[in-house]
């Protein structure tokens, strides 16, 4: 083919990068793919579907030649310095007005920076989220561009026709200036190690505390994602349940060591929260967990100086299902009210322009915490887009109070037989500080006035107060 004839290019043909270009050309693009390694160009080859234009190649200078003007080059690759290096291989090959878009999970500290250096030599660049693993890389994910919104027509047909697709309508959409689209796929992640820690609780409920066999789990599950839990999440979960483990025979999910690991996303999220004085305990609660899951060694010999009996007795099984999908019905929407919550505060802080409706339209397919919830998110804030926190909105208030008395239940069954339900609990304990009109924090401020001096405001006054304590 002849210079400048392909339409996309991408570098990092890791699965990700393999699965998201092959996407792309059967959506008709004629795309190119560069990878350092002639292993990873010969891998993309062989997947090459007829009818399809796409090329692989290790040479950077031949990929950047055969692209069309202005460039729009995806990078996929580790997040961290290899970005800043492909970045510097990349730039003498580039013209001014090429857009460079960061597809992997950076943090967006990193990308406010790159924006602001690509941009000080001419071209565009996107940090922009991607979704769905794997499968929704190849078959349709959730994107989350964010960047310069001059720029964001020359990619826009291309994003909106490889991203997944809810009623006709792509899973994709602007997401605000700089570092933006990083930003809300931080925060998605954030609300993904929420839900996989509810999950986790009510599991542990069920299974440790009740003794659901795995079978009786995916029929539980099952159950749930055909009726108001429906979510990516808990579909696979269903399935978790059934596979068998070729070594034993057993089901794999009792032969999975409870050591979880963690890429750091949701951590960032956390401590960004933290920075901006944004309340987000569940997932706080959860990136927690899976840090106190690590300490494996420590927990058994903690398990035999605390000796504890978890089985749980005198709730029937019909009852004790039904209060842990509501409970996980409740979390999951104090997940996400969290996140979206931090989400409203960082694009005013950060100056991102982030439209929240257009956030939780595209993921409501594609991505990892994609929810028949999000509709009703959408709808909140269809009718008020300024919405500060969703759990303010009538409708999402009505769907939490009808399951507030069963969440209440299941936390008191795992409490008084000693099973962790800690994001569970700090949901219903983030909305009942919500809440409450009045928080027992008079009582802080005078401590802190008594030892510190550090004033306090009035009930009845305007101003500020220190008083003679002693
Ligand atoms: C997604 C996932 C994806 C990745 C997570 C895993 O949206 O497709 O979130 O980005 O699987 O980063 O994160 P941990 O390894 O930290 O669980």
């Amino acid at each position: 083919m002849a210079d400048q004839s392909f339409d996309f290019g991408l570098i990092g043909l890791g699965v990700m990068g393999r699965n998201f270009l092959l996407n792309m050309a059967d959506h008709g693009f004629a795309v190119i793919g560069y990878n350092r390694s002639p292993q990873r160009v010969t891998d993309l080859e062989n997947e090459i579907v007829p009818g399809t234009t796409i090329k692989g190649t290790s040479d950077l200078s031949l990929f950047v030649k055969e692209l069309k003007s202005p460039r729009k080059i995806m990078m996929l690759v580790q997040a961290g310095k290899a970005v800043d290096a492909v970045l510097e291989e990349l730039i003498p090959l580039l013209d001014k007005g090429d857009i460079v878009i960061d597809g992997g999970n950076s943090h967006y500290t990193d990308t406010v920076r790159r924006v602001k250096y690509m941009e000080e030599k001419g071209f565009k660049f996107f940090g922009m989220g991607v979704s769905g693993g794997e499968e929704g890389a190849r078959r349709g994910p959730s994107i989350m561009p964010g960047g310069d919104p001059d720029a964001y027509p020359y990619i826009r047909p291309m994003l909106e026709a490889v991203s997944a697709k809810v009623n006709g309508e792509p899973c994709v959409a602007h997401l605000g200036k700089g570092a933006a689209g990083h930003y809300v796929k931080m925060v998605h992640n954030g609300i993904e190690y929420g839900i996989m820690q509810l999950i986790s609780e009510v599991y542990d409920v069920l299974h440790r505390g009740y003794g659901l066999t795995n079978d009786e789990l995916h029929k539980v599950f099952k159950d749930w994602n055909d009726g108001e839990l429906q979510s990516f999440l808990v579909e696979i979960t269903r399935d978790i349940f059934l596979k068998n483990d070729d070594k034993t025979g057993k089901r794999l999910v009792d032969v999975i060591l409870d050591k979880a690991g963690s890429k750091g996303t949701g951590k960032w999220t956390s401590q960004d929260a933290m920075d901006l004085g944004i309340a987000i305990p569940t997932i706080d609660v959860a990136v927690s967990m899976r840090n106190l899951s690590a300490l494996k060694q420590e927990r058994v010999e903690a398990s035999k100086v605390y000796p504890s009996n978890i089985k749980i007795s005198g709730v029937s099984k019909e009852d004790i299902i039904q209060q842990a999908r509501e409970a996980l019905f409740f979390g999951t929407m104090i997940s996400y009210a969290q996140g979206l919550a931090l989400l409203y505060v960082a694009s005013k802080e950060y100056d991102m322009e982030i439209p929240l409706p257009q956030v939780v339209k595209i993921w409501r397919g594609g991505c990892i915490i994609r929810s028949t919830l999000l509709e009703a998110f959408y709808q909140a804030y269809v009718s008020n887009p300024a919405l500060p926190n969703i759990l303010l909105d009538n409708n999402i208030a009505a769907l939490l109070k009808a399951r507030e008395a069963n969440t209440r239940k299941l936390i008191a069954t795992a409490v008084q037989a000693g099973i962790p339900v800690s994001a569970v609990s700090v949901s219903l304990g983030y909305f009942d500080a919500y809440r409450s009109e009045t928080m027992p924090t008079n009582l802080i401020q005078a401590q802190r006035d008594f030892f510190g001096a550090h004033t306090f405001q009035r009930v009845d006054e305007e101003g500020v107060f220190h008083a003679h304590w002693q």
